[in-house]
């Protein structure tokens, strides 16, 4: 089986995969995982093995389900009416969560306390009372893909999307980014193939996942 297969079969599995955007982008690797599979342990390795901001990536029709804006089209600010990034046309960012069943929201336990439920939200997004479970603001960043998925956006937030609806999984992934411990930078490729080298887990370029899905 190729890279993107052995992808799909590990979100199917709870395992991580990496994805790497394109080096004209933001030019990052995400270690991704189903939210359904996030357990404590694996809240850890996010934020000791990438150490980027943890992040929970919605289909926009569940994100639409559990009335989730874009950050940007609800905050009245100055500061948020200017897009300005340099890799993308705008930010993916949703509001941020807790669950309802969490104390502070930050530890291994309530993070994954709340990614979880919210792979499980993503189940039956017409069958969910999201504020019933959730709470706003809280201490996981969601992010809303672009309706029309890969056509429309190629960040993080699609890619990982659209893995999960390639394995038949609800729209719901964790992303995290793969910082350097030694230079605070974007960890490289070559180090990020590596890692995933070093522990059997896949490792995907973004336009390999266009490819095969356009
Ligand atoms: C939030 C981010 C990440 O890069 C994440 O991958 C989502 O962003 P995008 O869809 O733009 O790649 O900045 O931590
Ligand atoms: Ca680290
Ligand atoms: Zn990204
Ligand atoms: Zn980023």
């Amino acid at each position: 089986r190729d890279a993107f297969d052995r992808a799909l079969d590990a979100l199917r599995t709870g395992d991580p995969v990496l994805v790497h955007d394109a080096a004209d982008r933001e030019g990052e690797t995400d270690l991704i995982y189903h939210a359904d599979a996030v357990t404590a342990d694996a809240v850890a390795r996010l934020r000791n093995d990438a150490g980027g901001l943890v992040c929970v990536a919605l289909g926009h029709d569940v994100a639409e389900a559990f009335d989730l804006p874009f950050y940007t089209e609800e905050v009245d600010h100055p500061a948020a009416g200017d897009h300005d990034l340099g890799y993308d046309e705008r930010s993916s960012f949703s509001l941020t969560v807790n669950h309802r069943d969490t104390y502070t929201g930050i530890t291994d336990a309530d993070r994954s306390t709340t990614i979880q439920a919210l792979g499980a939200a993503a189940a039956t997004p017409g069958r969910v009372d999201f504020p019933d479970q959730f709470r706003v603001p809280g201490h996981v960043h969601l992010l809303k893909a672009a309706p029309d998925l890969l056509a429309q956006r190629e960040g993080h937030t699609e890619l990982g999307v659209a893995l999960a609806d390639a394995a038949g999984l609800p729209a719901a992934v964790v992303v995290c980014e793969m910082l350097d411990d030694e230079t605070g930078e974007a960890l490289s490729p070559a180090d990020a193939r590596a890692y995933a080298d070093r522990h059997d887990f896949a490792y995907l370029e973004g336009s390999e996942i266009t490819t095969r899905l356009g």
